[in-house]
């Protein structure tokens, strides 16, 4: 049988180090990242560790030919990590007033161009007879029919968006490359510097650890069938209304 390969991207975020840290016990992994510092140990000694400059899509390009003239093996899980949720620049808007031409372009960029950009230069890697599963990382406000509370604006757009852009590659895909399966996964709220500040009102029992939404994720993935569609799923793995 050949090597199973897993591609973590966007590797530094504090979900990502928890999947690679299990991934790395019995499949070959690389690792995609503007920093790879923490892979930098000796337990991800077999790991190859890809850093970018930024995600250009010139740097994603440029990225996938390293895999696609240095792997050996068949892609079989491929992981898109991205998320901000606020940065140096920008804070989730509690109110229509807050909305920002300018933080708006950077939380699409980030959530919903970055990783879209992957899924079209890694398709043609991962077509193949053999099962690939492709992991988003995505967020329950990102459901339009589960919007009761309203606000973050940016942040429930960028993820819906995502979810759009993951249906309609799932409906293409079916026809050309019916081995990929594309999930978009909801972590719930995990303990991580994008949860940081709004952690008080998260009730008790309520803030997963990396490491626990790691392996429901692991879990998940394997139980999920190849169908021809795109599906919308939380920690536990129930289907998130779109
Ligand atoms: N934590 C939660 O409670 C929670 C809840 C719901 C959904 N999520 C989702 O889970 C995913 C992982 O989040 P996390 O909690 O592990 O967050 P985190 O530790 O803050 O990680 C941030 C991630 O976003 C990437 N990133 C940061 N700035 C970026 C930019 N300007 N352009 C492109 N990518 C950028 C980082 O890539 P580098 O590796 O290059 O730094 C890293 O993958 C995100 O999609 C998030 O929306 C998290």
């Amino acid at each position: 049988m050949e090597k199973q390969i897993t591609i973590i991207i966007g590797a530094n975020s504090a979900i990502a180090k928890a999947l690679a840290q299990e991934v790395i016990i019995d499949q070959q992994l690389i690792v995609i990242s503007r920093n790879v510092d923490f892979y930098e140990q000796d337990i991800f000694a077999s790991a190859r560790l890809i850093s970018l400059k930024n995600y250009d899509e010139s740097e994603i390009v440029s990225a996938v030919n390293t895999i696609k003239h240095s792997s050996n093996g068949v892609i079989s899980r491929v992981f898109i990590c991205h998320g901000i949720l606020h940065s140096e620049n920008c804070q989730p808007e509690k109110r229509l007033e807050d909305f920002s031409v300018q933080a708006f372009n950077e939380v699409i960029t980030a959530n919903t161009i970055t990783p879209m950009l992957w899924l079209k230069n890694l398709v043609p890697l991962l077509t193949s007879k053999s099962e690939c599963k492709v992991t988003v990382f995505s967020a329950r406000v990102g459901s339009i029919s589960d919007n009761e509370l309203g606000g973050w604006y940016s942040y429930r757009t960028s993820k819906a968006a995502m979810n759009m852009l993951l249906k309609s590659a799932a409906v293409e895909l079916s026809r050309r490359a019916k081995n990929i399966k594309l999930i978009s996964f909801h972590p719930g709220t995990t303990d991580t510097p994008l949860s940081k500040p709004f952690q008080a009102n998260v009730p008790a029992g309520k803030l997963f650890t990396c490491d626990f939404v790691a392996k429901q994720l692991l879990r998940i993935v394997k139980n999920t069938e190849l169908d021809g569609q795109a599906s919308f799923v939380d920690w536990q793995g129930n289907l998130i209304p779109w």
